[in-house]
């Protein structure tokens, strides 16, 4: 787990990454006051930013080992350990949902 850190951390420096989440922050009308839920937060960069930005923002992982690095990095927002398909969090709870680079690792619940 902690090589997968060390390669999102590398990814997050890449030139453009700050502006490419600045914009799927602002595709998701995250102002000040509103609410949204990071599904699959790892370290937690989003939801410490969106956080900065006045944001009610709550991260979510099932990786206990993602959730206590995201705790460690930035100790004033909301992480839980929790995947996509048990959110805690009642439903129309939140404004806005994403999921930056998770999709893949989820498993197909239909059966399809
Ligand atoms: C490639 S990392 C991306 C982390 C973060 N979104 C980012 O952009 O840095 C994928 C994350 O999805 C999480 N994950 C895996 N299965 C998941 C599931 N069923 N629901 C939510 N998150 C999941 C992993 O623990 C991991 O932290």
């Amino acid at each position: 787990m902690d090589d997968l850190i060390a390669r999102l951390d590398a990814a997050d420096r890449l030139p453009g990454a700050d502006e490419l989440r600045s914009r799927s922050y602002d595709l998701l009308g995250a102002g000040p006051g509103a609410s949204a839920v990071d599904v699959g937060c790892g370290a937690g960069r989003a939801v410490a930013e969106l956080t900065e930005r006045g944001v009610k923002a709550v991260g979510v992982d099932p990786s206990e080992r993602m959730i206590a690095v995201a705790r460690g990095r930035w100790p004033g927002a909301d992480f839980r350990i929790a995947g996509a398909y048990d959110l805690p969090l009642a439903d129309a709870s939140v404004d806005g949902y994403r999921a930056d680079k998770v999709s893949t690792n989820w498993p197909n619940r239909s059966g399809r």
